[in-house]
């Protein structure tokens, strides 16, 4: 096994004993999140998978990942970010949203249980896995053929094509980066970040067209 092998098999343990606790954590009630889901139809979609490409599908995804997420966006635009945070994500739209959660525990709960529980994005046709895939080891962490099993990490099987292009570019931190007042980049993660850095905008188009048309189950 070489060092760099041998390195993701420690991060993916550890992610794992991670996504146990999150997942014990984490107490959602699907009813009362389908409810509160009407505030989310207007831009993640009434069939729950958006329609438009900037805009992520919600169905089906891990509830523990879609609760760090809105969490993030959240402390983001409450100010609550300190500077060298490890893991930080900002979207002006998305943020806003967070930020007007009222009992924002059990709102992103509720939201999430209900969210996961829905069946995800339509079958599609596959398209062959590229090199640069391969070479990066997505399938490590991301699970075949993007349906992850680790509820840390987000499945990105039939997710969609632009979305996953500008997270990555905003992991990398160079095309989308960070807009001019704000005070971080749009998505910091200790983890992810690192990957995406490594990547070119040629790299990000297949990557992303090759996820966006894999059948989520
Ligand atoms: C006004 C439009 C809008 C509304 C309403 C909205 N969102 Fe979003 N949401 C976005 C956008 C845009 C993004 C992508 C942000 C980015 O690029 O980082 C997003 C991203 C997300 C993500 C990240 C998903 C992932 O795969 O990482 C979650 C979770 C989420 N929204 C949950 C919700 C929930 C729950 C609601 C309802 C309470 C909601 N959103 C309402 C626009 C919206
Ligand atoms: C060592 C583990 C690891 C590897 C390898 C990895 N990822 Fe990730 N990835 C993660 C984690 C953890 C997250 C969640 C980050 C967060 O919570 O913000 C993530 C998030 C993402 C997201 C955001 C999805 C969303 O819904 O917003 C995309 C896109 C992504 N990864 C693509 C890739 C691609 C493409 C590769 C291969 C080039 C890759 N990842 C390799 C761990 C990994």
């Amino acid at each position: 096994m070489s060092a760099g092998k041998t390195l993701l098999h420690v991060i993916a343990l550890a992610m794992t004993a991670l996504a146990i606790m999150a997942g014990g954590a984490s107490a959602g009630d699907v009813e009362k999140g389908k409810a509160k889901a009407v505030l989310c139809v207007a831009c993640h979609g009434a069939t729950d998978i958006g329609a438009h490409p900037e805009i992520p599908n919600l169905a089906g995804q891990h509830a523990a990942y879609l609760v760090a997420q809105i969490k993030a966006f959240r402390r983001t635009e409450l100010g609550q970010v300190k500077p060298g945070e490890p893991a930080v994500r900002y979207d002006p739209v998305m943020g806003h949203q967070a930020a007007g959660m009222t009992d924002a525990d059990a709102d992103a709960d509720d939201l999430a249980a209900y969210y996961s529980s829905r069946p995800c994005a339509p079958e599609k046709i596959a398209k062959g896995e590229p090199a640069v895939a391969m070479d990066n080891q997505c399938a490590g962490c991301h699970g075949a053929f993007g349906r992850s099993a680790n509820p840390l990490v987000p499945r990105l099987a039939g997710q969609r094509e632009t979305y996953l292009e500008n997270q990555l570019k905003a992991f990398r931190g160079i095309g989308r980066d960070k807009p001019a007042g704000v005070a971080h980049r749009l998505r910091v993660h200790p983890v992810m970040g690192p990957r995406g850095i490594m990547l070119n905008d040629q790299d990000i188009a297949e990557l992303a067209s090759y996820f966006s048309g894999l059948s989520c189950r």
